[in-house]
Formats: structure tokens, C-alpha cells, sequence
């Protein structure tokens, strides 16, 4: 067995789901994974490409007509990437894990910021790179003089940025995007920024591929899993400069050939006519968002304010638990399941995250019950 990949856990989200597995009637709020269903356009498009018999490989870098429209919808948000500068995935998992491969030497030091998505770390610890944390505000926005010290310090060569950030909700505002690109222009450095959550966004969208003379210095990461309901549909994509994309481009050629044509075929279709669908999850979600907050303030947790995704990351230092104690008798005494912080890096230690990708009536169960537990505790 490889070394580096014995020495990785498997994600402490995962683990704790199979914990919740097993107590009955368990109301959980762990799943990243909307709950609504996945627009009707983009299931009519994969049952009309099975019956046009569209089930062979597909170009590597996935339908030409997909990138098109994936082109215009990025455009829409201010980031510039011709269909040639786009690659499909199967899903943002594989982006992270081809950029990665693609760009890491042994030993290379990589800028992950913690709390953060438990991917990144992983993947770099599999392919051999070392991890640099950063840390953020105490809002969880991002801190660049950290970054900067972290970066001079350690002699890092890629920095991780993702916005809205899972598991904390937090954004890049503009003043956040300008001092990034500032230091993105002045140093040897590449950023990878995943955007998997940008059409969950309660603020205006800011991002550093927005900035067009940095473009040889950005790799964007995003995908459909989130925006259009469509977890097990596993589409993702890359967009950079040709340079970088040539070499990711044979991780991906090699690794998977291309993402599954149907279920491409079902997202030209999604971006042509579902995106009023993606502005009423992104509604329904703010509704939510306003719902738990509130009453997780009413309840006494502190709470930083979510401006994205569909995450809220409440503080539970002063219950004095780990957050893993706090998770694990909040299930076992009340039946709620939320993901302990720590499962997200050092920077997650102190928190617990739930996800209102529930119903209202789901949601304001499992706060009642949060609400006992707090005052038994
Ligand atoms: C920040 C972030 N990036 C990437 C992914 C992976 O997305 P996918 O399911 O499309 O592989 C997730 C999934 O939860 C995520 O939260």
C-alpha cells in the first residue's frame, strides 16, 4: 500500500454520517447536498441524449457545447474563460484531485486555509505535497496579511482559496479580492479557487478570476453538484491559461477519459432554462439561513453570519466539549446529528456545522431539540 495514502483518514464528514447511520429516527443535518430536486430541463436533456443514443465518449475535455455555455455563464459573473480554457470533471472532486496531481512536485508547500473542505489537505497529503494552514478572521473572511506572513515565511508555491467557503458560509468581499490580487500580481505564487458554491450567494460576488492580467495564476474549480440540486449527476469543471490546462488535461485524459456524456448533454440544458430554478433554491436557502441563524442566536450560540453556500458554523467554546463530544451527545442524547468542526482542520476545533439543506419544519425539529440539549448541558 501507498504510505501517504495509508496515512489519510478518511473524511471526518463521512465518519460521522456513519455514526448517525446507525441511531434510529436520527434527524440529520449533516449532508452537504441540497434537497430539492434537480431542475426538470436538465432531466429531460439526459433522457433525451439516452434515447439520441448519445452514450459514447465524449471530447476529454467534455461536449464542446457544454463548455460554450458554461463559457457564457462564467461571463455572467465576471470571469473570463474561452470554451477552449474549460475542462468537465466528474464532479469537483476530480478537479481538486487533477490540479493537484497536475501541479505538485514533492515537498511542494501548498496555502490551505483552516476551517476548510477536507479535500485539499487530503488530496495534497496523497500526492505528496505539505500543507501550509493559514488562518482567517474570527468571521471567517479571508485574513491576507495572513497569508502574506504564512507565504513569506514558508515559501509556498499555491494558495487554496474557496469562496463561499464550506463549512463556514463566509464570501470575498471586494476590498478581500483586491488585496488578494494585489499580492497574487506581486508574488511567484498559483491560486486554485473553488467555487463549487458561487450560485449560493446571499452578497455580490467577488472573485480573484474576475482580475483578467492574473489569469496565468488562477485555476477556477466549480461544478453543477450544488447550483442545480445534482450531487450524484457528478459534474464539475476546470477553467485556466492553456499552460496549466495542458497538464491537467492528461491527469484527466488518463484518470477518466471524460465525464459521463448523458448526464453533460442534461447540463447544456440545465444552463440554458433552469437557471430561474437556481435563483429560487438560492432564495429558499436565504429564507432558511435567516431562520437557523435567528434561532441559533435566540438559543445563545454565537454565530458568524453566513453571506453563501448553505452552512452555518456556530461557535460551542463556551459549553467547554470538543466539538466532537458536542456532536456525538447532541446524537445520542437528542437524536440531532451535526458535523464536529474538527472535521474540517485545526481552525475547526470550538465549532459544529449544519447544513439547512432541510426543511423548515426538519430544521425547527432539530433546533427544538438543539434548544433542550443546550439548557441540560
Ligand atoms: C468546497 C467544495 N468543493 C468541492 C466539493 C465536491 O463537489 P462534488 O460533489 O461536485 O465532487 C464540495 C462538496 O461538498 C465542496 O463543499
Amino acid at each position: 500500500m501507498n504510505n501517504r495514502v495509508m496515512a489519510v483518514e478518511i473524511s471526518g464528514i463521512r465518519k460521522f454520517y456513519n455514526k448517525v447511520r446507525k441511531v434510529e429516527g436520527a434527524i440529520s443535518l449533516t449532508l452537504g447536498q441540497p434537497d430539492f430536486n434537480t431542475p426538470i430541463a436538465i432531466k429531460n436533456g439526459i433522457k433525451k441524449a439516452i434515447d439520441e443514443n448519445k452514450t459514447v465518449y465524449t471530447e476529454n475535455a467534455g461536449v464542446k457545447e457544454l463548455r460554450s455555455e458554461i463559457s457564457n455563464y462564467l461571463r455572467t459573473l465576471g470571469v473570463n474563460y474561452s470554451e477552449e480554457e474549460i475542462c468537465i470533471t466528474i464532479g469537483g472532486s476530480e478537479a481538486i484531485l487533477d490540479c493537484f496531481m497536475a501541479l505538485l512536485n514533492e515537498g511542494d508547500k501548498v496555502l490551505i486555509p483552516t476551517p476548510a473542505y477536507p479535500a485539499y489537505e487530503s488530496v495534497v497529503n496523497i500526492v505528496g505535497g505539505k500543507i501550509i494552514n493559514y488562518k482567517l478572521n474570527e468571521d471567517f473572511t479571508v485574513n491576507v496579511d495572513n497569508i502574506k506572513e504564512k507565504f513569506k515565511k514558508e515559501g509556498c508555491k499555491y494558495l487554496v482559496l474557496s469562496f463561499p467557503t464550506n463549512p463556514t458560509g463566509a464570501v470575498l468581499d471586494k476590498k478581500g479580492r483586491d488585496e488578494l490580487i494585489d499580492f497574487i500580481k506581486s508574488e511567484d505564487i498559483v491560486v486554485i479557487t473553488d467555487e463549487i458554491y458561487a450560485s449560493i450567494i446571499y452578497d455580490d460576488y467577488y472573485s480573484v478570476a474576475q482580475e483578467s492580467s492574473i489569469k496565468e495564476k488562477v485555476i477556477y474549480i466549480s461544478g453543477f453538484s450544488k447550483m442545480f440540486s445534482a450531487t450524484g449527476l457528478r459534474i464539475g469543471y476546470i477553467a485556466c491559461h492553456d499552460t496549466i490546462m495542458k497538464e491537467i488535461m492528461k491527469v484527466h485524459q488518463y484518470g477518466v477519459s471524460c465525464a459521463t456524456s448523458i448526464v453533460q448533454y442534461g447540463m447544456i440544458e440545465g444552463l440554458k432554462y433552469s437557471m430561474n430554478d437556481v435563483i429560487y433554491m438560492r432564495d429558499e436557502f436565504l429564507n432558511r439561513k435567516n431562520y437557523v441563524v435567528g434561532r441559533l442566536r435566540q438559543i445563545g450560540f454565537h454565530v458568524s453570519e453566513p453571506r453563501g453556500a448553505f452552512y452555518v458554523f456556530p461557535s460551542i467554546k463556551k459549553f467547554n466539549l470538543t466539538s466532537e463530544e458536542f456532536c456525538e451527545r447532541l446524537l445520542n442524547e437528542k437524536k440531532v446529528a451535526c458535523v464536529p468542526g474538527s472535521a474540517f482542520g485545526d481552525g475547526g476545533e470550538g465549532f459544529i456545522r449544519i447544513s439547512y439543506c432541510y426543511s423548515i419544519e426538519e430544521l425547527e425539529l432539530a433546533l427544538n431539540k438543539i434548544e433542550e440539549f443546550i439548557k441540560n448541558l
